[in-house]
């Protein structure tokens, strides 16, 4: 049985090298990983761990390298490392319905191939971005929530799916499916993750319609007589998509399938003040060494109309790097510096466009790229001095204890 509540809480091994699969992939992806990768072995550096990095070509670019979007054998590298750290895919080029081959295949394949039955989306609100965000600061407050999606059932997964030719026209179908044991265990993973947090769980779904929410409600129930310690709520995803804009702050963990967790998690990040901001980890029940195994990821997608121009927001990547310690490679502490760390170069005043943009103006702020900004976060953690430009030498001689100790408060840490 896996222990969400404590992943690997405390242990904090040095000396150790982490074997990682890297995935830049497409867009945006190869620039706020790398951002992140910088991140990860600063923050090797001043904790006595370190990395070794196989890196994989998988969505567009193993379409143009290989003819398939991931190899087999990047599937089996991938479930030999101690973690996967993920960029983001997805490329126009192959945007065309009628496409047998598409990116996105890859990361439903690794998902399902690597048994990554949970998606973990946390999200807060940095106290430094609350009045960026689109939505009433009063209504920020107290921001804490974990979205906890399925990941390898339901729409996304389901046969048929498919487009036929009939008599009568085009038709076309895809199947909501789910066994019982698909639910019972990402909802149990959720009972225990609130358990560890604020004890209410908001389950999501449409079960006035569909018979596969009637199910997970069900089951919700019925788990629910383990947790008698834990509120549970059944929420409507229509109707929960407006809560979450309008009381944000009475969420805490929420469970719900993978299509609508998809898109309330791309809503919620409206809350953080943009979608460069949330981080994920997706687990499943498998082990290593060092703690579960999982895939850290950005929630956002490859962004193709800002690709290579380093002005995507690496944040979102860097908190999963984040995530990835805590949750894989038994380096809490690493992990909470890091968090700090982004807390940190934000109350700076470092943004990138898409956090200067809610609010129109940049007078006070630092405006930076994507590399900038990994270097802020860098200095932030007490590593070496930034080497782009805008990056005052002031903060990098910060320590890590003093980042470790500093006043960033709590809305960074991604538990
Ligand atoms: C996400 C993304 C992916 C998904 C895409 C890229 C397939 O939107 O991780 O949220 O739909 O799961
Ligand atoms: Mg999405």
């Amino acid at each position: 049985m896996i222990d969400p509540a404590s992943p690997a809480a405390g242990r904090s091994p040095s000396g150790i090298t982490y074997n990682l699969v890297f995935v830049p992939g497409d867009g945006i992806g190869p620039e706020v990983i790398a951002a992140g990768r910088r991140v990860l072995e600063a923050a090797g550096r001043i904790f006595g761990f370190g990395f070794e990095w196989h890196e994989i070509l998988i969505g567009g670019v193993a379409i143009d390298a290989y003819g398939v979007p991931m190899r087999d054998d990047d599937l089996a590298a991938s479930a030999a490392a101690d973690a996967v750290y993920f960029g983001a895919i997805g490329d126009p080029k192959y945007d065309d319905p009628r496409a047998k081959t598409r990116p996105e295949q890859a990361l439903l394949a690794l998902r399902k191939g690597l048994g990554l039955y949970a998606n973990l989306r946390p999200v807060s609100v940095q106290p430094a971005l609350r009045a960026s965000s689109p939505v009433r600061e009063a209504l920020l407050e107290g921001v804490d929530m974990m979205i906890v999606r399925e990941l390898t059932g339901g729409l996304y997964f389901g046969r048929p799916s498919e487009q036929l030719k009939t008599p009568a026209g085009r038709e076309v179908v895809d199947t909501l499916f789910y066994t019982e044991g698909e639910i019972r265990r990402v909802v149990t993973l959720a009972f225990e993750l609130a358990r560890g947090r604020r004890r209410k769980l908001t389950s999501v779904d449409k079960a006035n319609v569909l018979a596969s929410s009637r199910l997970w409600r069900t089951i919700v129930e019925e788990v629910k007589l383990d947790y008698p310690d834990v509120t549970v709520e059944h929420r409507l995803v229509d109707a929960c998509a407006m809560t979450l804009i309008q009381r944000p702050a009475i969420f805490d963990v929420l469970v719900t399938e993978n299509l609508f967790g998809d898109i309330l998690s791309d809503e919620a990040s409206v809350l953080a003040g943009s979608l460069g901001m949330l981080p994920s980890a997706s687990i499943g029940e498998k082990h290593t060494a060092h703690g579960l195994f999982g895939l850290y990821e950005p929630i956002h997608g490859s962004a193709p109309d800002i690709a290579g121009k380093d002005v995507a927001n690496p944040l979102a990547a860097i908190l999963s790097g984040a995530m990835m310690l805590r949750w894989s490679l038994g380096q809490a502490t690493a992990a909470e510096a890091i968090e700090r760390a982004v807390a940190s170069a934000l109350a700076e005043g470092y943004r990138t466009p898409d956090l200067l943009s809610a609010t129109g103006d940049a007078t006070g702020f630092k405006p930076v790229g994507t590399q900038a900004m990994g270097d802020a976060v860098v200095a932030a953690l007490g590593g070496a001095p930034g080497i782009s430009p805008g990056i005052s030498s002031g903060t990098a001689s910060r320590t890590a204890a003093s980042a470790a100790s500093g006043s960033s408060g709590p809305a960074g840490t991604v538990r």
